[in-house]
């Protein structure tokens, strides 16, 4: 059992914190949440990893309304991902986003683990796509610290997320049907707060493959 004080205090830290909160968007814009309440008409679709570390809206200065969100460990994207299919489904069709950012960051502990020893969890199940990116790319890192293998990692585990979301049927019809829609891999660097452009920007089916294939 947890102690009864402690937990009440953190979480009315919580609602202290949300009411401040309030009254500094009201006191810049007294119709913010009135007109946020109407519609979303966010413009991007972040897929980022759960690190607290790594606010999707915060650290590119957007106000709520701005970024639809999907985070999860490692930021991957699984065919076989009920959740994240379903988000990018709605993000595309029903929201007409613009871009598609998948945002890995250095030092991911998802990215690090897939490069340990195998644990029999379900973490170790969820990073299994990165062990097999590992698997490919081991040869190529081998003169690298565990450090910049690590990095390195994060950055083809990106890349290998644009593609898988090129993929995506969904994607496909969007293209197909000249939706405007680009698929974006960033990476993010806790070390000094700066997002970085992998610069594998996909944009249209016929590119989708030569693209991510390059780097
Ligand atoms: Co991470």
């Amino acid at each position: 059992m947890c102690n009864h004080n402690d937990y009440e205090e953190d979480i009315k830290q919580l609602f202290i914190n949300n009411s401040q909160w309030v009254d500094e968007i009201n006191q810049r814009d007294e119709l913010f949440f009135s007109n946020l309440s109407t519609q979303q008409t966010p413009e991007y679709l972040w897929i980022g990893c759960s690190d607290s570390r790594v606010p999707a809206n915060e650290l590119v200065k957007m106000d709520p309304g701005m970024v639809f969100v999907h985070r999860n460990i490692a930021n991957l994207v699984n065919s076989g991902d009920m959740n994240v299919l379903a988000v990018i489904q709605y993000a595309v069709e029903i929201l007409k986003v613009k871009h598609i950012i998948v945002t890995g960051h250095y030092g991911c502990g998802g990215v690090q683990a897939a490069i340990n020893t195998s644990n029999p969890d379900l973490i170790d199940n969820w990073i299994r796509p990165i062990r097999k990116y590992y698997q490919r790319a081991k040869s190529g890192l081998k003169n690298l610290s565990t450090d910049e293998q690590v990095d390195r990692l994060c950055e083809i585990n990106v890349i290998e997320q644009v593609r898988n979301i090129c993929y995506i049927p969904v994607i496909k019809k969007a293209w197909r049907d000249g939706q405007a829609l680009s698929i974006h891999g960033f990476i993010y660097d806790i070390k000094d707060g700066h997002l970085h452009n992998l610069n594998v920007t996909v944009d249209n089916a016929d590119d989708a493959e030569k693209a991510v294939s390059r780097k």
